[in-house]
């Protein structure tokens, strides 16, 4: 983030009271139960936002070299998007043409081609059949250009990508990211390695998972025993970039930050925890040190795919600096998991039962309320 929009963002913590609340919505929001646990409304959202938006799948780090590859689900669609040998990306339908099995692993290694584990077809990096290995005979009446593999959208950009399984002819980096574009670039996500990853199945509905990290509210009580003494529960920045909203959370050092009397000496990334949300299904957080990605993958209306990611910003340089990362990799699941998820599957419990019609987030949560009118507003716009 520029040095000057950190001094704008600044500004705005001169002139409240830090004992007080801020910035508050015009209005607050009543979502109804039925859109967290109603499995109509979740077929749509599935075919409406996770098959026909883009979504941010990983750091462009993550498959590098000419080879590598990772996978995801769609709204159903399984994807796999692999580098090839020019350095660009292609996405892919991840079902084999002959029978459907998946090509591509979830953890494959880079390879010079990708061949099925069923029957073993093989194909080319960019999809195309390569051979059916002892049966082209049998199959000599399906020309091989009817069994490429179907292709999806992909875009990178700014050390991310992105990926949207129907549509998408016209899919940037910069449609994707809605005016984050400047934001992302200042971050240097190119240069970031992968650390690990950690995948986590949960009782809940996928926006729950979002609903967690769009506002820092809790965080005096919910967290008082981990991380309450350090941030700030009742300030926090909230911008939006289209349907993107992005929550500042800061570190309560951040008040004396603003106490250095020449505004050139201020600097504000030392003292939060940024995070973007891209609707509908990714969550990006700058954490002074690092990178974290959530990519969350509903399987249900009641069952949610967590994976959390942490990157650093160069390789470690020994085994005990990997340990370092990998620690700061399994705290953070650690207290999501101890802390905020227990309590949510509670919370869908309850909507799931019927013993609540809606949930209010209150004008002291501006993002949360930015991403369900997002929500909505796109899936009104997809039609029945
Ligand atoms: S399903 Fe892939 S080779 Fe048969
Ligand atoms: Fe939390």
């Amino acid at each position: 983030m520029r040095h000057e929009r950190q001094v704008e963002l600044l500004r705005r913590l001169k002139d409240v009271d830090p004992s007080g609340t801020w910035p508050l919505a015009p209005s607050s929001m009543r979502n109804p139960a039925k859109n967290y646990v109603d499995p109509d409304h979740f077929e749509r959202e599935r075919r409406i936002l996770f098959r026909r938006q883009p979504h941010l799948i990983a750091l462009s780090c993550e498959l590098a070299a000419p080879g590598a590859s990772i996978t995801a689900d769609l709204g159903g669609v399984p994807a796999a998007i692999v580098r090839q040998r020019d350095g660009s990306l292609r996405g892919f339908v991840n079902a084999c043409r002959h029978r459907g099995a998946p090509v591509v692993a979830e953890s494959a290694e880079p390879r010079p081609r990708l061949s099925c584990p069923y029957h073993g077809w093989i194909y080319e990096l960019d999809g195309a059949l390569h051979s059916r290995p002892y049966a082209e005979e049998a199959f000599a009446d399906v020309p091989p250009a009817e069994c490429a593999l179907a292709p999806i959208a992909v875009a990178e950009g700014y050390g991310l990508v992105f990926a949207q399984a129907e549509g998408g002819a016209d899919l940037t980096a910069d449609s994707a990211l809605a005016g984050a574009e400047t934001e992302m670039a200042s971050y240097g996500l190119e240069n970031f390695t992968l650390i690990d990853s950690r995948v986590n199945e949960w009782d809940f509905n996928w926006k729950l998972v979002l609903d967690t990290f769009t506002e820092s509210y809790h965080i005096r009580t919910l967290h008082r025993g981990s991380i309450a003494p350090t941030y700030l529960s009742n300030l926090s920045f909230y911008d939006a970039f289209g349907p993107h909203p992005r929550m500042i959370g800061l570190l309560k050092t951040v008040l004396k930050e603003i106490e250095k009397p020449s505004e050139a000496d201020w600097n504000l990334l030392p003292h939060t925890t940024a995070q973007l949300i891209f609707m509908p299904s990714g969550l990006i957080t700058y954490q002074r040190d690092h990178i974290e990605l959530w990519r969350v993958t509903p399987l249900s209306a009641d069952r949610t795919r967590v994976r959390t990611s942490l990157y650093a910003p160069t390789p470690p340089a020994s085994e005990k600096a990997r340990a370092y990362w990998t620690k700061n990799l399994d705290m953070l699941v650690d207290v999501t998991g101890r802390e905020d998820f227990p309590l949510t599957t509670q919370i869908h419990a309850a909507m799931k039962g019927g013993a609540l019609d809606e949930l209010i987030y209150g004008r002291n949560e501006p993002a949360l309320i930015h991403l369900h009118r997002s929500i909505n507003a796109a899936l009104a716009a997809g039609g029945a």
